[in-house]
Order: structure tokens, then sequence, then C-alpha cells
């Protein structure tokens, strides 16, 4: 196989991202109560928020009503509510309120995937939750960690203790 292709094959395993594996997508700080960020990683567009409970939350970005992308809502306690019609999820990627219709049988499904997600070091850091590898990435906080945004990716770089 060609260098080129190896390159290429490598780049497409880093932005699907590796099974077990945390990837950081964005500083704690950037997030705080009640804010929404669109976030590209594990190539997906994916959004995070935090909870009025002060938990931070990932699923894929996508409304599961029209499409529409859900990091342009807004939180309601610790669920994202879509902007435009207010179809609700949880941080499992679960309807949970569907306003224009009572008693709707949308709610409770499970619509969305949804990312485990743990903070250190200022950053929060999400899992794929669908693979069937545990973690294998202890995040320890170092002070040599630096996080920083570069093209479609945030990148890490930190030492190793
Ligand atoms: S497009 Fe999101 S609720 Fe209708």
């Amino acid at each position: 196989m060609a260098q080129a292709d190896l390159d290429q094959r490598a780049e497409s395993l880093l932005d699907r991202g590796l099974p077990g594996r945390w990837y950081v997508v964005a500083k704690s700080g950037e997030v705080p109560n009640g804010a929404v960020r669109a976030v590209k990683a594990l190539g997906r567009d994916l959004v995070v928020w935090r909870g009025a409970d002060g938990k931070a939350r990932c699923i894929e970005d996508r409304c599961p009503h029209r499409g529409a992308r859900i990091s342009l809502g807004q939180v309601s306690d610790s669920d994202l509510a879509c902007r435009y019609h207010g179809v609700t999820l949880d941080g499992e990627g679960r309807i949970v309120r569907v306003p224009a219709i009572g008693n709707c049988g949308l709610e409770g499904r499970k619509t969305n995937d949804a990312y485990a997600v743990t903070e250190a070091a200022d950053g929060i850091f999400v899992r794929r939750r669908f693979d069937r590898h545990p973690a294998r990435t202890h995040l320890r906080p170092s002070a040599g960690l630096q996080i920083w945004p570069r093209g479609s990716r945030t990148w890490l770089m930190t030492h190793h203790t």
C-alpha cells in the first residue's frame, strides 16, 4: 500500500475515533452551565451542552423532527430543546418532550447516538458509547496538558506520567 493511502487511512481512523479512546472536544470553560456548543469530532457533527446540574452531555447534532442542527437550540434543565418546534432530547439521545403533541408516542424513543462524557484538566472528553471496548485511556490531569483547535479537529497535548 502506498504511503499516501496509508496516511489517508490513518487520518480516516483518527477522524472516526479509535475504539475505547477519549477525544477532547472543547475546554470545560467554553461550555458553562446552560451553554450549547456544536463540535466536529469522531467524524460527525456533535453537540455538547451543560445542564443546570453542571453536567456536560454530548449527542449527535441532529433534531429527529426535521433534521435541523439541534445545537441551535437551548438548554432546558438538563436537556436540549430544538429551536424550531421544541422537540427536546436528553443526554442519552432520547426524546423527552414533543410540545406540539400531548402524550406523544415518540417520547422515550432513542433517536440520536449519545457519547460518554468526562472532564479532566479543563477539557471535555467524549468517547463513542456504542463501541464494545472499555475506555483504555486514563485521564489524569496534567500540568502539561494543552488543548487547542486546529482545522476541524481539536488536539490534545499532554505529558504522560
Ligand atoms: S426541526 Fe427540531 S423540533 Fe422541528
